[in-house]
């Protein structure tokens, strides 16, 4: 049976895809936005460069993975009734980690958060019906936590209906939470509750820029807005990934939620901006909180141009509020389940800084090698069904 995973274009999901295939032998059912088989291919190839070389890449992708061009929002993922059909019959257990993260679109957290999650949730049910699921898990966020001040928060406390949210995301993704407890109360589920995913620990390299590049506003700042003893909850890619992978295959987590993050061992502003001065040899910012009205104003200002710097402010807007939150969120469950702590931003937040900035900000992709012997159709990640 497979393990039928969403969102493995994306940043979090290329991660889980590369430590499902390297640590387990589990066949992967991999959900692919694309028109054509050899687009799902290269679109697959674009997001997991950055674990694999061309070769090895190739040989899990015949060996081991089974696409299914499909769209979170169809109705049964927009899949023939075969291919439906197979998915089900050949779902033994269920990773979703796609998402619409645009905090500023309401119609596509909408969209692609509810009524995609409730798709996938429909597939738990049908494959849970037919042959019985081993466990769905979900990767949702902290953001649920919704609007916080000064608090560290524990799993069970996170979700408060009578809170508001910041922005559309955290409630859809809320409400997928409250989805997954009414609509799978049969089925071994798990909620995944990363922080603020920002780089990996293990390498400088990373393909997803947007906070990156609201931190490098920052960081070429004189003066910041902040309180320089605020905590700032940052957990690095692989972390999350490892401990995703490692909770899904287990056979009895000894939790329903984990909150995948730094916890108490979150830095403060003035730790980070220290670790990156002496790293870069640049001088320390100042510390003026006071200055937050006026900086929301620059901000907002910036963020109407044109630029790197407007695109920068922009991304800063949107995330602003949870960096002015003081919040950070429990980490015990998951550090007593892998039997260790994430690493700490100030031990790899450089490198990946000099690397995002000499990329300006995108990641340097390696095309699909044409003529290579990978390009020929192969059947069973080119048919999406049978094999
Ligand atoms: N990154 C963070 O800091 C962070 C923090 C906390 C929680 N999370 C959670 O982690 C998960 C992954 O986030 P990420 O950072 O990896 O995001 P990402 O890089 O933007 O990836 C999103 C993935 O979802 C897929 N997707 C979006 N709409 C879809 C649709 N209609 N049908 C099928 N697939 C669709 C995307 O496919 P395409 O490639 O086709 O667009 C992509 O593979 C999300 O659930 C997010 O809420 C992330």
């Amino acid at each position: 049976m497979a393990i039928f995973l969403t969102g493995s274009s994306g940043y979090l999901g290329s991660y889980l895809a590369a430590g499902l295939l390297r640590e387990h032998s589990e066949q992967l059912s991999l959900l692919v936005r694309a028109k054509t088989e050899q687009e799902a291919r290269e679109r697959l190839w674009q997001s997991l460069q950055l674990h694999f070389d061309f070769p090895e890449f190739i040989e899990y992708a015949n060996s081991r993975v089974r696409i299914f061009r499909g769209d979170l929002t169809a109705e049964r993922f927009g899949l023939s009734d075969d291919e439906y059909r197979v998915l089900v019959d050949t779902t033994g257990s269920i990773v979703h980690c796609a998402a619409s993260l645009n905090r500023k679109s309401e119609r596509q957290c909408l969209n692609v958060n509810l009524r995609g999650s409730l798709e996938v949730i429909q597939l738990a049910r049908r494959a849970q019906n037919r042959n019985g699921l081993r466990r769905y898990s979900h990767v949702s966020t902290v953001a649920v936590a919704g609007k916080r001040q000064d608090e560290i928060v524990k799993e069970d406390a996170a979700i408060d209906w009578s809170r508001s949210d910041y922005d559309p995301y955290a409630r859809t993704k809320k409400f997928c939470e409250h989805m997954v407890h009414q609509l799978l109360p049969d089925v071994p589920h798990t909620i995944f509750r990363p922080a603020i995913v920002l780089g990996d620990s293990n390498r400088p390299e990373t393909s997803q820029f947007d906070m990156v590049q609201a931190f490098d506003f920052l960081a070429r700042l004189p003066v910041l807005p902040l309180r320089s003893h605020d905590r700032i909850d940052i957990v690095p890619a692989n972390y999350v990934s490892k401990a995703i992978v490692a909770i899904h295959q287990k056979d009895a987590p000894a939790h329903g939620i984990y909150h995948l993050s730094s916890g108490e061992n979150s830095q403060t502003y003035r730790e980070l901006t220290d670790a990156l001065a002496q790293a870069g040899g640049w001088r320390r910012p100042a510390y003026l909180p006071a200055s937050s009205g006026a900086f929301s104003g620059l901000v907002n200002f910036l963020s109407n141009r044109y630029g790197g710097v407007a695109h920068g402010a922009s991304l800063l807007k949107v995330f602003w509020p949870y960096l002015i939150w003081n919040t950070v969120f429990d980490n015990s469950r998951v550090v007593s389940e892998l039997g260790e702590a994430p690493a700490r931003f100030s031990t790899y937040g450089y490198p990946l800084l000099m690397f995002s900035r000499k990329n300006k900000f995108r990641y340097p992709a390696k095309p699909w090698p044409v003529g290579s012997a990978g390009n020929k159709p192969v059947r069973k990640m080119a048919e999406g069904v049978g094999a």
